[in-house]
């Protein structure tokens, strides 16, 4: 434990144009840049913690109960605008003090990424954009402002969330492809936080307690809209709006706080 949490603290970031990553991800950039992507690849663009897995697991489930023959290849990627690599991409948002307060217990349980330390630190270390993949409003804007000039499905946490259904329907959809009501039903029940968090292939329990230590924070921790509520002080609160309008001025999006 002591040893693991020790390697934790000694991770030292580096920068691609600015943007904070893990130093594996920096060795291997240039291969990241290269890569090419087929015509019908789909490309998930989601903010660390805006619910990857998530996504990932509903794309996944389409595509096993739609047409075989017709296999499209999910390609995961955090970094805002990158659209060169595969279309149609896919970017998926979810609020601001949510993804902050989900990406904090992640990086307290997950050894490959530094310390967050205090609550307070996290707080200064999130709004100024010094995480894994950069500024939280970066990359919100930047895919916000692509999405109308490309062939790109936003969807938002918050929705998915509250109707499963009517939002997994729109990727099929995006997807090309036609499933009956009951796969549909079944894809919802599946994706369920609940199944998901019982479910060895979504849950990382396989992953080993020196990289990921759940006994610290489950990696399928709450799932639910509104957990900065018990996190945030007023003040951070307040001040976290006033950042908020000052970094997003110009982009009208209006995320979901709570359900
Ligand atoms: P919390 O930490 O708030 O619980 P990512 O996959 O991008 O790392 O995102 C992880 C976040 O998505 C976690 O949020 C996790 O619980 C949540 N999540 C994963 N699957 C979910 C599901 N089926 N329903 C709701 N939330 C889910």
């Amino acid at each position: 434990m002591a040893l693991t949490s020790e390697l934790g603290k000694q991770i030292k970031l580096k920068e691609v144009e600015g943007t904070l990553l893990q130093p594996a991800t920096v060795d291997n950039w240039s291969q990241i840049q290269s890569f090419e992507a087929k015509p019908d690849d789909l490309l998930i663009c989601t903010y660390p913690k805006a619910g990857t897995t998530w996504i990932q697991e509903i794309v996944d489930m389409i595509e096993q109960n739609g047409d075989l023959e017709k296999c499209q290849r999910a390609i995961i990627q955090h970094r805002h605008p990158f659209i060169e690599w595969a279309r149609p991409p896919q970017p998926s948002a979810r609020n601001a003090k949510d993804c902050m307060v989900s990406y904090y217990h992640f990086q307290r349980m997950n050894h490959m990424l530094p310390d967050p330390g205090t609550w307070e630190e996290y707080f200064e270390t999130f709004i100024n954009g010094k995480v894994v993949w950069g500024s939280w409003f970066d990359h919100v804007k930047g895919w916000w402002k692509m999405k109308d000039r490309y062939h790109i499905l936003f969807l938002f946490y918050e929705d998915i969330k509250r109707d499963p259904k009517h939002e997994i329907r729109k990727v099929m959809q995006f997807m090309g492809k036609n499933l009956d009501e009951t796969v549909l039903d079944k894809i919802v029940q599946e994706t369920s936080f609940e199944k998901m968090k019982e479910n060895p292939m979504t849950n990382r329990s396989t992953v080993s307690k020196s990289i990921m230590d759940q006994s610290i924070s489950s990696f399928m921790r709450k799932g639910t809209v509104g957990d900065w509520k018990n996190h945030f002080t007023v003040a951070q609160n307040e001040r976290f709006d006033e950042i908020y309008r000052k970094k997003m001025e110009g982009t009208f999006i209006n995320f979901c706080m709570e359900l």
